[in-house]
């Protein structure tokens, strides 16, 4: 099944091609849909220190009962983080919070703070925080270390200034929202492009046409939603906090055809 099958990263580390998506979960749940999701066999779950989930995501891995090197876990350091030291600190946390002795990957979650000076670069700023990141790298309480939301210009200024390149960037990546240019940068310089709100948020079932091919291969939006992002060579983060969703985003075994993929490249937002 390729929801199970495996990229590998510029490091040589194995990440598995699907994730479960945890934004917008609570803490209750997202301890019920990540046992559940690693009962059914999700090798892969997705959260963030910004989701304020973390202990729960903890307690949902820790229920499963299952041996923690046989799935992958990410979290994010919240865009606002732009200190050296705050970046330590931050990483120590999640750790905690996780109840877990290493993250298989963490990203930086945005190359600006929210709400902070759009205008301004934070170069130097994310230069800080990546130290951190790399000395927990070297450690090995951070498997793997990436980014997400960067640009090419914020990417570049990591590639060129700091001792390790990022091996991922998560950006956002659905039917109508491909940034190919940015894709292909990553692609040319071995970064992994996770892509993140697969289902455009919920958004995409309200259109006509992907819902039309959606029913030709006999699969739900979502299933094809993801398959999309499969088939870009990307690695798609389902969030769903219902089982049958969650159960239903395993199965995306079927081939989206090539002139249906130009069909759903050419949709715009
Ligand atoms: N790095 C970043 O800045 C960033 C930003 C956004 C997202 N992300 C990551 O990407 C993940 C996914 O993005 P997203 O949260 O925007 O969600 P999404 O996966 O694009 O969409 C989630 C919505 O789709 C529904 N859904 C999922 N599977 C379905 C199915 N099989 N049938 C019907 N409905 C289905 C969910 O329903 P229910 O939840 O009601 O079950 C929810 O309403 C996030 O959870 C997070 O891990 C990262």
């Amino acid at each position: 099944m390729i929801f199970q099958e495996n990229y590998t990263l510029a490091n040589g580390n194995k990440i598995p091609k699907v994730a479960l998506g945890t934004w917008q979960t609570s803490d209750e749940d997202a301890a019920r849909v990540v046992k559940y999701a690693l009962d059914i066999g999700y090798l892969h779950i997705d959260t963030a220190i910004a989701y304020g989930n973390e202990a729960g995501v903890g307690k949902g891995m820790k229920a499963s009962g299952k041996a923690r090197e046989s799935y992958f876990v990410t979290s994010k350091l919240p865009a606002e983080i732009k200190t050296y030291e705050e970046a330590v600190q931050h990483i120590n946390d999640s750790l905690a919070r996780l109840d877990t002795p290493y993250l298989d990957l963490m990203l930086i979650h945005w190359p600006k703070p929210w709400g902070g000076d759009q205008n301004k670069t934070y170069f130097e700023e994310n230069l800080a925080v990546w130290k951190a990141f790399e000395e927990a790298y070297k450690d090995g309480r951070l498997k793997a270390i990436g980014v997400s939301n960067f640009s090419i210009a914020d990417l570049q200024n990591l590639m060129d200034n700091a001792e390790i390149k990022p091996m991922v960037n998560q950006i956002r990546v659905h039917i109508g929202h491909v940034p190919q240019e940015l894709m292909d940068f990553c692609k040319a310089n071995d970064i992994l492009v996770e892509a993140y709100s697969p289902n455009a948020t919920g958004r995409l079932s309200a259109k006509a046409e992907i819902g039309a091919m959606a029913e030709k291969y006999g699969v739900s939006v979502s299933q094809l939603a993801n398959r999309f992002d499969l088939q870009l060579g990307t690695l798609p983060l389902p969030k769903s906090v219902h089982e049958e969703y969650i159960k239903q985003n395993t199965r995306l075994d079927f081939v989206i055809s090539d002139e249906d993929m130009q069909a759903l490249l050419a949709i715009k937002e």
